[in-house]
C-alpha cells in the first residue's frame, strides 16, 4: 500500500518501524506518513499543472473535515493548500495552522451565525452559499459588521456520484446545494443586498467518486448555467468544482486523475473563471494508519475472532459505512494465512472491522494495521465506552512527532460535574 514500506519483514512508515512507534507511544494509535501527503498533493496539483494553462491553475483548498490536526493543516498549508471548512472551529484551526484566510472558503447547509461572523472577521475568500435563508443571514450579520461576504451558490446538479448513499451529495433529493431557479433568485436577492458580492458557482457531488463520468455529468451543467446569468447580466468570476476524488480501500480502480484534469480544461477553462477545488480524502486517506495491538484470539465453534484494542470508537468508518479497510500484521507478513473476524472490545456487534478476512496468523500481543485511516478516521472518533481518544503521529523521514497526545481518563472524566441536587442513599 503506498504511504508504507516492508524492510526486513516489518512495516514502516518512511524509515521509522512501526514497532517501533507501538513501543514508545502505545496502542491504539494514528499514524500519519507527510510524505505520502505531499506525493498526492504533488500528483493532483501536477495533472492540473500538465492539463490546465498556467494562468487557470485551480486553488486546491483542501477539505479539512478528512483530517483537521493542525499539524497536518499546517503541512499541507507549507505545500501551498488553502483550506475548505465546515465550521467555526475548523475556522479556528485554518488559523492556528498558519493559513492566509483569503484562500480559506467555508462550505455547509447550517452556518452558524458565529461561524459566518468569524469567517468575515478573519476575511475569508468566500462561502458557499446552499439556501437562500443562509443568504439573507449572511447579509444581515455582515451589515451589521459593516464587511463584504463574497459568495457563490452551489449549484445541485442531480447527479450521483459517491461511493456510498450516505456520503452522496450531488442527487435532487439531497440536502445539498440550490436549483437553478433558486440560484437565479439568489443573484436577483444579492443584487439589492449591501454586503453581499455573488461572484460564481460551486459544486460538490459526494465523496469516494470513482468514475469521471459523474464529475464529467456534472462540470457539464455549468456552462449553460454560466452563460444564462452572464447574460442575466451577473459576473460570474469563480467556479469551486469541489472535491470527491477516492483513493484505494481494497482493490478498487482509480479514478484517471489526467482524464479528470482534461475535463475540467474542456469544460470549466473555457468559461474564464478563477477555479477552487476541494480534495480531502484523495490528499490523506492513504497516509495513516490505525496501529493496534491483537488481545486475544478467541475462537468459537462458528469463528475465530481477532481482538483489537482498536475499536468502533476509534475508526467508525466499517460499522458507519460497511466501509473495508486492508489490514495487516506489523511483522510476520509471510506467516501461513488463516481466516478471521477482527473485532474491538466495545459491546456491540458493530464493532467488527472485517469478517471473514484471510490474514497472516497472528497472537496476543503482535501489532497490526487498519490501513488507509488517514481519512475521515481520527476526526470521527469518539469516547464512546468512555474509552481516550488515541494518539496522533505524524512521521517524516527519521522524525517522528506526537502531534496530539493520547487522551487522559482525566480529561475525558474531569470536565463532568455531578449535581448538588443529587443525594445520597439514605
Ligand atoms: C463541500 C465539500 N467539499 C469537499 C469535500 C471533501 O470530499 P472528499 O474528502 O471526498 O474529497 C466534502 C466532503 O464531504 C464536502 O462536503
Amino acid at each position: 500500500m503506498s504511504g508504507y514500506n516492508i524492510k526486513n519483514d516489518a512495516l514502516h512508515i518512511d524509515n521509522v518501524a512501526l514497532s517501533d512507534i507501538a513501543a514508545e507511544y502505545g496502542t491504539p494509535a494514528y499514524v500519519y506518513s507527510a510524505q505520502e501527503i505531499t506525493n498526492q498533493y504533488e500528483r493532483l496539483a501536477g495533472a492540473m499543472k500538465k492539463a490546465l494553462p498556467a494562468d487557470r491553475q485551480p486553488l486546491l483548498c483542501y477539505a479539512c473535515k478528512a483530517n483537521s490536526n493542525v499539524a497536518v493543516l499546517a503541512h499541507l498549508r507549507s505545500l501551498g493548500s488553502g483550506l475548505e471548512i465546515v465550521s467555526e472551529g475548523e475556522l479556528h484551526r485554518g488559523i492556528k495552522a498558519g493559513f492566509d484566510p483569503q484562500k480559506i472558503v467555508s462550505t455547509g447547509v447550517g452556518k452558524q451565525a458565529s461561524e459566518i461572523s468569524e469567517c468575515l472577521k478573519a476575511g475569508i475568500h468566500q462561502f458557499n452559499v446552499e439556501s437562500l435563508p443562509e443568504l439573507v443571514h449572511i447579509q444581515k450579520i455582515a451589515s451589521a459588521m459593516d464587511k463584504p461576504a463574497n459568495v457563490v451558490f452551489r449549484l445541485n446538479p442531480d447527479v450521483t456520484g459517491g461511493g456510498h448513499h450516505k456520503i452522496s451529495t450531488g442527487r435532487k433529493r439531497d440536502k445539498f446545494g440550490l436549483n437553478r431557479e433558486r440560484i437565479f433568485e439568489g443573484f436577483e436577492m444579492a443584487k439589492e443586498m449591501s454586503h453581499v458580492n455573488a461572484l460564481g458557482l460551486s459544486i460538490h457531488i459526494g465523496s469516494q467518486v470513482f468514475t469521471v463520468e459523474a464529475f464529467k455529468q456534472a462540470f457539464e451543467k455549468m456552462p449553460d448555467i454560466v452563460n444564462d446569468l452572464r447574460e442575466a447580466g451577473y459576473k460570474i468570476d469563480r467556479l469551486d468544482i469541489g472535491g470527491g476524488f477516492p483513493i484505494i480501500y481494497d482493490d478498487e480502480k482509480l479514478l484517471n486523475l489526467d482524464a479528470y484534469a482534461q475535463w475540467v480544461n474542456d469544460i470549466i477553462v473555457p468559461l474564464d473563471t478563477e477555479i477552487i477545488m476541494e480534495p480531502g480524502r484523495y490528499l490523506v486517506g492513504n497516509a495513516g494508519v490505525v496501529l493496534s495491538e491483537v488481545l486475544y484470539i478467541k475462537e468459537t465453534q462458528e469463528r475465530k475472532f481477532l481482538v483489537l484494542d482498536a475499536a468502533m470508537n476509534d475508526l467508525i468508518r466499517p460499522t458507519l459505512y460497511d466501509a473495508y479497510h486492508g489490514i495487516a500484521p506489523v511483522e510476520n507478513l509471510d506467516a501461513p494465512r488463516t481466516k478471521y473476524d477482527v473485532v474491538g472490545p466495545i459491546c456491540e456487534t458493530g464493532d467488527t472491522f472485517s469478517t471473514d478476512r484471510e490474514l497472516p496468523q497472528m497472537k496476543a500481543g503482535d501489532l497490526a494495521v487498519i490501513q488507509s485511516a488517514g481519512a475521515y478516521g481520527f476526526c470521527m472518533a469518539s469516547n464512546y465506552n468512555t474509552r481516550p481518544m488515541p494518539p496522533e503521529i505524524f512521521v517524516k523521514g527519521d522524525n517522528v512527532s506526537v502531534i496530539r497526545p493520547r487522551q487522559t481518563y482525566n480529561d475525558i472524566i474531569d470536565i463532568e460535574a455531578i449535581p448538588d441536587w443529587i443525594g445520597q442513599k439514605e
